[in-house]
């Protein structure tokens, strides 16, 4: 994963979370080869600037790929399927609520063959309602490609809301909020 400023001082690692149908938790090292499984994707990859080859991945994702505050390894009958994330948005970007930046930014990614059935829906919700908990009354700000329609659907589904629209790594990107208390952050 490219480098990125941690969620900062929270609690951490979380208390294992359980939804209906999955397992939120910190990463492991059982986990590396799904974490290279996603970053080879093309098709994970289509709209994050494309799959990386295989062998470069194998040779340099650490041991434990995404161990750091802010990032749930999502888990489906025992097997890691996804990945959801916190991070602080950086300064230099475009896309900010307030001119001191470090927004936190919620990200997901998820194997295709775990796609299409609720699964990133379910682990979001879960994730921002941890978050609701970790800080409260903090927005959470969300950036994807408008041609990612999956994504984009996702977003509108968990309660984000357009902000802006900009042109970065030569494509035009949504930026969306979640300010209000969302009704599923109380069905925990
Ligand atoms: C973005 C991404 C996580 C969305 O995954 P997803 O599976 O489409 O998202 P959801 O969990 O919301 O599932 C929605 C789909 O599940 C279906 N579904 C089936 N059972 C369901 C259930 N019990 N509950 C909810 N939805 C269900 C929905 O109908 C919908 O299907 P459709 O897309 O065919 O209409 C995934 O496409 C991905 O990993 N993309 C690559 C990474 C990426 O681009 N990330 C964005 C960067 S922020």
């Amino acid at each position: 994963m490219p480098a990125m400023t941690d969620l900062g001082p929270v609690a951490w690692p979380p208390a294992l979370i359980r939804t209906e149908r999955l397992v939120l938790r910190e990463s492991e090292a059982r986990d590396r080869t799904a974490f290279i499984d996603l970053f080879a994707s093309p098709q994970v990859r289509t709209h994050l600037g494309g799959a990386r080859p295989r062998e470069e991945l194998e040779r340099g994702m650490p041991a434990v790929p995404g161990l750091r505050t802010g990032v749930f390894v999502v888990e489906r009958d025992g097997a890691m399927i996804g990945v959801v994330s916190f991070d602080r948005r950086d300064a230099q970007r475009p896309g900010h609520l307030r001119p001191e930046a470090g927004e936190a930014e919620l990200s997901y990614m998820f194997l295709p063959q775990a796609w299409g059935s609720g699964y990133a829906a379910e682990a979001c919700a879960a994730a921002l309602g941890w978050l609701a908990d970790a800080c409260p009354g903090e927005p959470v700000v969300l950036c994807t490609q408008s041609a990612n329609d999956r994504a984009m659907r996702l977003a509108e589904k968990l309660g984000f809301t357009e902000v802006e629209r900009f042109e970065e790594y030569g494509a035009e990107q949504w930026f969306g909020v979640r300010s209000h208390v969302h009704p599923s952050d109380r069905a925990r």
